[in-house]
Order: structure tokens, then sequence, then C-alpha cells
């Protein structure tokens, strides 16, 4: 689909993505290529960056990969530096590396809690800790009246509950929460904005295919979802590039949902032409009721 947005809206700006070769991270730096940005992404496996920045470049941006662990302070430190030396600055930070699988709590290790967290809390943390001097405005290559930005992927499975997803619940609640505090603190120091996304099930994801795989989806999956679809990768690039661009420029510590509504979705309990029968007739009978307090026997 083609973008609604000009070609140069992020021009001149120069984006790091965490988890920016495959999924949704893939998306995001394709999509901010295509509007202008440099694009550096950062992960763990080299033959995806390597892929993903032939792809990149095919598409004739400019893009750079870098081998790193968010997990690993020292990785997120010189994947930074590494950025801004080849850029030669940094304006854009977005945070979409993570880890997840299915599992219910009583079965889920402490350690494999704790592999989730510090993929996705502490190493969201970690990399806006790393950033955060050359975002700054006036930082080295910047020269900007505004400081940066900061993008950080969660999801909607901790505004209620999720089955099996304690882990991810858990962090991705705490990567909103780091959201809502940046935004305050670095707004308010350094003039950057941070916010967030809220992917509900998008296709062709690893989120999505380890979430719901095929061995346990059914006909009537898409019932639950009140657009009765799965979102699409462009759905979250597209809202990345809103919030990203001068667009979003007063908005700061929101965390956007792009999941069609499905957060809010309940199984329907009653069929709407039940409701035009019964709601007039209950009405009736409760207008009829005789009103007032009951006579005391007393
Ligand atoms: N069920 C239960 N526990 C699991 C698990 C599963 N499916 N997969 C991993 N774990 C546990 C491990 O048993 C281990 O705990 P233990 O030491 O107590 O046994 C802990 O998690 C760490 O596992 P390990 O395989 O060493 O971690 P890793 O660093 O190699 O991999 C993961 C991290 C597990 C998150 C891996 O799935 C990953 O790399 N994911 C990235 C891609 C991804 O998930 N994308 C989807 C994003 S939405």
């Amino acid at each position: 689909m083609e973008s609604p947005f000009k070609a140069d809206v992020l021009k001149g700006k120069v984006a790091l993505l965490t988890g920016g070769g495959s999924g949704i991270g893939l998306e995001i730096s394709t999509q901010f290529g295509k509007h202008g940005a440099s694009i550096a992404i950062m992960g763990r496996r080299k033959n995806v960056l390597d892929d993903a920045v032939s792809a990149l470049k095919a598409l004739g941006i400019s893009a750079v990969g870098f081998e790193g662990d968010v997990r690993k302070q020292e990785d997120a430190q010189r994947v930074v530096e590494s950025t801004v030396k080849h850029f030669g600055k940094l304006d854009i930070l977005v945070n979409a590396a993570a880890g997840n699988f299915l599992v219910s709590a009583e079965d889920l290790s402490p350690n494999g809690f704790k592999t989730v967290m510090d993929i996705d809390s502490v190493g969201t943390f970690t990399m806006c800790h790393e950033a955060l001097k050359y975002l700054k405005k006036d930082a080295p290559g910047r020269n900007s009246s505004s400081g940066g930005f900061i993008l950080n992927i969660s999801a909607t499975l901790h505004y209620t509950a999720s089955w099996y997803q304690i882990h991810v619940s858990a962090a991705k609640a705490a990567i909103d929460a780091l959201t809502r505090n940046l935004a305050l603190e670095w707004g308010a120091d350094y003039d950057i904005r941070v916010n967030g996304i809220a992917p509900g099930p998008i296709g062709d994801t690893a989120g999505l295919s380890k979430l719901a795989p095929q061995e346990i989806i059914n006909d009537n999956a898409n019932d639950r979802l009140p657009l009765y679809k799965v979102g699409e990768k462009w759905d979250v690039a597209m809202a990345a590039i809103y919030l990203a661009s001068d667009a979003g420029k007063y908005v700061n510590g929101a965390v956007m949902p792009v999941d069609g509504g499905m957060w809010l979705s309940k199984p329907r309990y009653l069929p709407k032409d039940a409701v035009r029968q019964v709601s007039r007739a209950v009405e009736k009978r409760s207008r009829a009721a005789p009103a007032g307090v009951p006579t005391s026997k007393l």
C-alpha cells in the first residue's frame, strides 16, 4: 500500500533501530528509509542483518548493520557510537528488539522470565541511556533546535491479562512506564520526545507465529478481532512515521495502540437483533414496576 506521507518527511534524519533487521523493526526501517532517513540496524544475527541491509540498499536507502545484543551494555554503547561515527549524528532511536514464547506461569523458570525482561525492558532502557547524549538538542552533529526522538515498541497484552504471557506482559508494562517517565524527564530536560506503539496481532511476524502458531489456529480466530483481520507491519510503520515526523511534534509520552481495537474486544453475549427485541420489553416492565420505597411493616 502506498504511504500517505510525503517522501521527504524524515529527510536528513538518522535512525537506529534495534531488532531492525526483521519483522516490525525491518518494516519501520524500510518505511523510515523510504521517507528520507538513513538507517542503522542492530541485531544479534549477522546473516539477518546482512540480508536486511542488502534489501534496504536495493531500495536506494542509506543503511548499515551493527551486530549486537541489547542485553549487553557494551554492545549498546558500541552500536550507538558506531552509528554516530558512520552517519555523523543520531536523531531517532527505535527499540523494537523483543523476545517471546508461549508458556504458562507455572512452567516458566525465573530465568525465562528474566530473559524476556532483560531483552525487552532492560534492553530498551540501556539503549535509551546510551543514546541520550547524542539525542539531546545541540548534540554532536545534530545542530538542531529540538531534541531527538525515541520510539519504544511494546504491546497491549498487559492492558488486561494475557494467557501464557506473564513474562512479556510484565516486560511490556515496564516499557510503557519507561516511555512515560523518559518523556517527562527527557522532554523537560532535553526536548527529546519519547513515545510508544503497542501493536496488536500483526501478520507475517515472528511474534504472531510464536503466539498463534498453526497448531492452535482455528477458523474462528478472526471473530475475536473487532476489525475481523490481523494488522499489517505497514500499519505499525505508518504510525511510527506519524510519531517520528513533525506531524507528531506535540505528542510526547503517548503509547499508541495499533491493534484494530482488539484489546477492547469482549465476546458478544447477545446478538444485536435480540437486544432490539428484549431492550424495549425490559424498559416497559421497569417503568410499570411500582416506584418508591416499600411501605414499612414496622
Ligand atoms: N518455554 C519455556 N521457557 C523457555 C522457552 C519456552 N518456549 N524458551 C526459552 N525458555 C527459557 C529457557 O529455558 C531459559 O531458562 P532456564 O535457564 O531456566 O532453562 C531461558 O528462557 C533463556 O533461554 P535461552 O534459550 O538461553 O535464551 P536466548 O537468549 O538464547 O533466547 C529467547 C531468548 C528465549 C527470548 C528467544 O526466543 C529469542 O531469542 N527470541 C527473539 C526473537 C523473538 O522471540 N521474536 C518475537 C518477538 S515478539
